[in-house]
């Protein structure tokens, strides 16, 4: 198929394109061209905060797309803007949004698509405006909203909880035997999500109409405490993990806005798996193997 890629050289919309190229896809990306592009892409270059360069672009492009997936999408503006210049240029647009659109406080277990109940944090709030935008859109264009939580792989920072969330230098600090301080000792809940799996589940939403006008959860198959993801690297290491408890209360007073990770993060995939669609199915000692061992490459 012919796929466009808002964003192309990033940690996700860059697993994405060479996931989208192994498969045999045709695949332009839209970038600033600040980082190198994967081989084998088609660059389309201009930034998308500037509308009218980012619409004329598009348009002398002279091109339909079977799927757009936009992985930059932040706000409702940058929807708006998705729906002006893509309905007519494309069969179906995937929006990659984030389980942080969830309220953190109270919330079922596991978190299903049915619970509407909105955070209050920024990030959250405009992912959950630009969701809004879609889901009021009626026909014009057929959309596909996915919410993963953490997402994890080469390409981006190990970590999923504070203090060590994405931390460059977390596999030094565990190979000097240090403790990891962990927020609620790490016994928050997660299900992180592998990127080359996130990037299979965008593509297996292509022209399947079970997933147009639909939000999609989209969860690692494990669900884990987070101490566990750290214990997961420190095995692979070789070495122990040691955890010293930061206090809830400590945290969000000096960082109100990392609520979203004070929460269990478990989410359901029966909306995925009843739409025929993938879902995530890399276990995360495999996946966090991959990603450790491509860090120790890249620092070799
Ligand atoms: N990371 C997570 O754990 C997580 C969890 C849940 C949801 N998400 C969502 O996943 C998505 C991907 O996140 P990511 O961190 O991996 O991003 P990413 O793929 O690194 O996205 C950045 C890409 O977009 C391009 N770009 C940035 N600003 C641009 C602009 N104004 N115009 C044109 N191109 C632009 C960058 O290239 P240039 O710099 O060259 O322009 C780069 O290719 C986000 O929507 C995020 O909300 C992430």
């Amino acid at each position: 198929m012919k796929l466009l890629i808002l964003g192309g050289s990033g940690f996700l919309s860059g697993t994405l394109a060479r996931v989208a190229l192994a498969q045999g896809h045709d695949v332009s990306v839209v970038t600033r061209g600040q980082r190198p592009l994967p081989a084998g892409v088609k660059p389309i270059m201009v930034d998308r905060k500037d509308k009218d360069a980012f619409a004329s672009t598009i348009s002398s492009a002279n091109q339909s797309w079977d799927l757009v997936a936009d992985c930059i999408c932040f706000s409702p503006e940058d929807a708006e803007q998705d729906i002006t210049v893509f309905a007519g240029l494309t069969k179906h647009l995937v929006f990659v949004s984030t389980d942080s659109v969830y309220q953190e406080h109270p919330r079922p277990f596991p978190v299903s698509e049915a619970f509407e109940q909105f955070t209050q944090l920024s990030y959250g709030q405009n992912k959950r405006k630009a969701e809004e935008v879609f889901i009021n859109l009626g026909q014009k264009l057929n959309w596909t909203i996915l919410r993963p939580g953490h997402i994890y792989g080469p390409g981006s920072e190990l970590g999923c909880l504070p203090e060590h969330s994405r931390n460059p230098d977390l596999l030094g600090h565990l190979k000097a035997n240090k403790p990891l301080r962990l927020v609620g000792g790490g016994h928050f809940l997660q299900m992180p999500v592998f990127s080359e799996d996130l990037a299979r589940m965008i593509l297996d939403c292509a022209g399947k109409p079970s997933t147009y006008g639909q939000i999609f959860n989209a969860p690692g198959p494990d669900i884990i405490p987070s101490w566990r993801y750290y214990e997961i690297i420190a095995e692979h290491l070789g070495v122990e993990l040691k955890v010293e408890e930061v206090m809830i209360s400590d945290l969000l007073k000096r960082e109100p806005g990392r609520l979203q990770f004070c929460s269990h993060r478990v989410y359901s995939t029966e909306a995925a798996k009843n739409a025929g669609l993938y879902r995530p199915d890399t276990p995360v000692e495999k996946g966090l193997k991959i990603h450790v061992d491509a860090k120790l490459k890249a620092s070799s």
